[in-house]
């Protein structure tokens, strides 16, 4: 199975699916990283696991860019793409060309912290100012909105009083780490199965 993995920054959450792969853990290849971000880590990362890194900038690219990301992926054809730490919400056009076959990882637990806005340290911040004993990870498909699609996974991370934004985030993306690889190697093994708005999974 042949996945892309669309990622803007750091590229921690792809490190762990591309070690995963390496581990034989996920019996999936990833064919391509792209970003919407020149200066993303995550393609010096897939450089150096000789993966083909596509960077289509969307400062420069601006309305052109869902137009160029669909080309792309038309060309490439994936089996699935993972949006690992992706903060472009993806047009409806591309959603439709890939149905079920989008996940996304979310660093809180669905449905409280998300949606339009709702990424990165932004996530994290609204957590500690809220007050929130627990946070997480949800790991969905994608569908036409932000953060609206059927869940696949979901992790608790326990909120403690000496917590700030950035212990949150780091605890958070430690759990990701697990759960990301889990939920692709669950769908390349094709036991995701979406009824409605729910995901069963198999055996
Ligand atoms: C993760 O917390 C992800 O859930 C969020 O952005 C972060 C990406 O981290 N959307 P990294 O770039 O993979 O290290």
């Amino acid at each position: 199975m042949n996945l892309v993995v669309m990622a803007s920054g750091n590229g921690s959450d792809l490190q762990s699916i591309i070690d995963a792969i390496e581990e034989g853990y996920i019996k999936a290849t990833v064919c391509a990283v792209i970003s919407d971000k020149k200066e993303a880590y995550a393609l010096e990362r897939a450089k150096k696991h000789g993966i083909a890194a596509y960077c289509l900038p969307k400062k420069e690219l601006k309305e052109r860019f869902q137009q160029e990301l669909l080309k792309l992926l038309e060309k490439i054809n994936p089996d699935g793409i993972i949006l690992a730490g992706c903060i472009t919400i993806l047009d409806e056009k591309i959603v439709q060309k890939f149905p079920n076959r989008i996940i996304n990882i979310h660093p809180s637990l669905i449905p409280a912290f998300c949606g339009e806005g709702f990424y990165g340290m932004k996530v994290h911040k609204a957590v500690y100012e809220y007050g929130v004993k627990y946070t997480g990870c949800t790991v969905h498909f994608v569908d036409s909105g932000a953060d609206t699609g059927p869940i696949i996974l979901q992790e608790v991370v326990k909120v403690d009083e000496e917590d700030t934004p950035e212990t949150i985030a780091k605890k958070v993306l430690e759990v990701e780490h697990k759960v990301l690889p889990y939920a692709v190697k669950l769908f390349t093994e094709g036991k995701l199965i979406v009824e409605g708005r729910k995901v069963r999974i198999k055996g």
